[in-house]
């Protein structure tokens, strides 16, 4: 399924809808792949705000590989800064199973849980962006 959105906030909104029908479908892991500035971040705090975290929570640095909003069981995990050393010592499965998780850059990682929403995110020109929607072994 393809989807196009032509602004950083009509994609902000496309997250909302997207946190929306994750959460009514019991989908925990989001993994997103794109390129750098392919709108990764943006999606995820729209996806975020249909978990009632604000936009401004969610970083968009890379520096941390994993954000934790336990209240509202919902993790931001950016692999881009992740090297081989920390691929052994995080335990990602304890994350997928603990609450609702979108990766930006989850071409690192080698393997999904069953029930995986998997989205590819396309820079088609300045401000038009193409989403790509691939449901995982449902
Ligand atoms: N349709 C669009 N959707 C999302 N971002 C867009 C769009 N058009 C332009 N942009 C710009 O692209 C950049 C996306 O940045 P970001 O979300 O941090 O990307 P990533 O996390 O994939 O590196 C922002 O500067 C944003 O304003
Ligand atoms: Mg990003």
């Amino acid at each position: 399924m393809k989807i196009f959105t032509y602004s950083e906030e009509e994609t902000k909104i496309l997250g909302k809808i997207i946190g929306s029908f994750i959460k009514s479908q019991g989908i925990k892991v989001l993994a997103l792949y794109g390129e750098m500035g392919a709108g990764k971040t943006a999606f995820t705090k729209g996806i975020a705000s249909s978990f009632g975290i604000q936009e401004k929570d969610i970083m968009s640095s890379s520096f941390v590989i994993v954000s934790n909003y336990e209240d509202k069981n919902f993790y931001h995990i950016d692999l881009y800064r992740l090297e081989n050393i920390e691929r052994e010592d995080i335990d990602f499965w304890e994350y997928f199973e603990s609450g609702t998780c979108v990766i930006e850059w989850a071409e690192k990682l080698t393997e999904l849980p069953d029930n995986s929403l998997k989205i590819q995110i396309d820079i088609v020109n300045d401000q038009t962006r193409v989403f790509t929607l691939e449901v995982k072994d449902v």
